[in-house]
């Protein structure tokens, strides 16, 4: 029990004060854990703040149109978790009553609800003993017992997943689960872990080693792929066009017209794409630099083309006026770009 007293210790001594350490509310518990599944806290908390303010319970979330949670979320990335949360809150109203579930079984079978997630919801709402395991979970642990196992393989896995449960303190399981995730973002950091001011440096096999620098050991390395994006940011009089996407991580999002494909300009207008999209004669006004944005898994390198024409094959477009374009949730990459050119200039 040496372990989970002593990181109980240091994380009362260290803990940030996090208004989502402040309640047992599930829907709050549940919002606060979708963010920081992907999030660093300091991103995560004014999103945070920002969306208990616009639903402040889960019937508010319910009530609310997919566009206004998407705009809420805008800026955050993987917006399956916005969708996730939207659709769990209907059924959550419709068919539980409006009342969030209190078993952890029930909890993990939400969207978008994995271990990870159940356990710190159950644990944190309800003292359930689930022990929660993620990236800085195994981080600590694969130090602090100086396990070199692959924390991303299969053995790995299982093997975290029954220590982490086996020090599970049964007492305060809420406690216990919120001070290693703390213990691992402040103290046992990925890079530049100051292990001199380490409380637990004593008992810690990896004190003192290289183990420190060369833990966790991780089996697969994320492989970035490039995507060339030419987004056609069309003006007739006040009008654009829009079109929302219907799959991939932008799921739901709207955009300008997109050609995807590295393409000089001349190559550009020369595609099928291009010559089936325009009627008559349209004007390339101005092609922005490229773009540079990166996500998890890709590098997206885009090029936005204002082109001057009256009319387009619109089947797959609408047409907004351009005072209405920041009510549409955008992928931060557009948002951006329209800020600091189009609104701004
Ligand atoms: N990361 C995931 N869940 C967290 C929590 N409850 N507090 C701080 N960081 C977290």
């Amino acid at each position: 029990m040496i372990f989970s007293d002593e990181i109980i210790k240091w994380y009362h001594k260290n803990k940030r004060d996090l208004p989502w350490r402040n309640t047992t509310n599930p829907y709050k518990i549940w919002i606060s854990e979708i963010i920081l599944q992907q999030t660093k806290v300091s991103q995560g908390l004014p999103y945070y703040i920002n969306f208990i303010e616009e639903f402040p319970t889960i019937t508010d979330l319910a009530n609310a149109s997919e566009n206004q949670v998407l705009k809420v979320w805008q800026g955050l990335g993987y917006y399956s978790r916005a969708r996730n949360l939207h659709s769990t809150s209907k059924i959550i109203r419709d068919d539980f009553n409006s009342q969030f579930p209190t078993e952890y079984k029930l909890i993990k079978e939400l969207r978008g609800v994995g271990d990870y997630t159940a356990a710190a919801i159950s644990s944190f709402c309800y003292n359930l003993p689930y022990a929660v395991l993620d990236g800085n979970v195994s981080r600590v642990l694969s130090r602090y017992f100086a396990i070199d196992t692959p924390i991303d393989s299969s053995s790995g896995k299982k093997m975290f997943k029954e220590l982490s449960q086996k020090l599970m303190n049964i007492e305060d399981p809420a406690i216990h689960n919120q001070a290693i995730m703390e213990f691992g973002a402040l103290m046992c950091t990925p890079k530049k872990t100051d292990c001199s001011i380490c409380t637990l440096r004593n008992s810690c096999k990896s004190f003192g080693t290289e183990l420190v620098e060369l833990l966790p050991i991780k089996s697969k390395s994320l492989k970035v792929t490039k995507k060339y994006f030419n987004y056609l940011i069309i003006s007739s009089e006040n009008h654009t066009y829009l079109q929302k996407r219907t799959s991939g991580i932008w799921n739901s999002l709207y955009q300008f017209p997109l050609i995807e494909g590295e393409f000089t300009e001349d190559q550009l207008v020369n595609t099928k794409q291009w010559k089936n999209l325009f009627i008559g004669y349209p004007i390339i006004e101005k092609i922005s630099t490229k773009i540079k944005h990166k996500l998890s898994h890709q590098l997206i390198h885009t090029s936005f083309y204002h082109v001057k024409c009256d009319a387009i094959n619109d089947s797959n477009f609408f047409k907004i006026n351009w005072v209405e374009i920041e009510e549409y949730p955008l992928p931060i990459l557009i948002d951006k770009y329209i800020k600091s050119v189009i609104l701004h200039k």
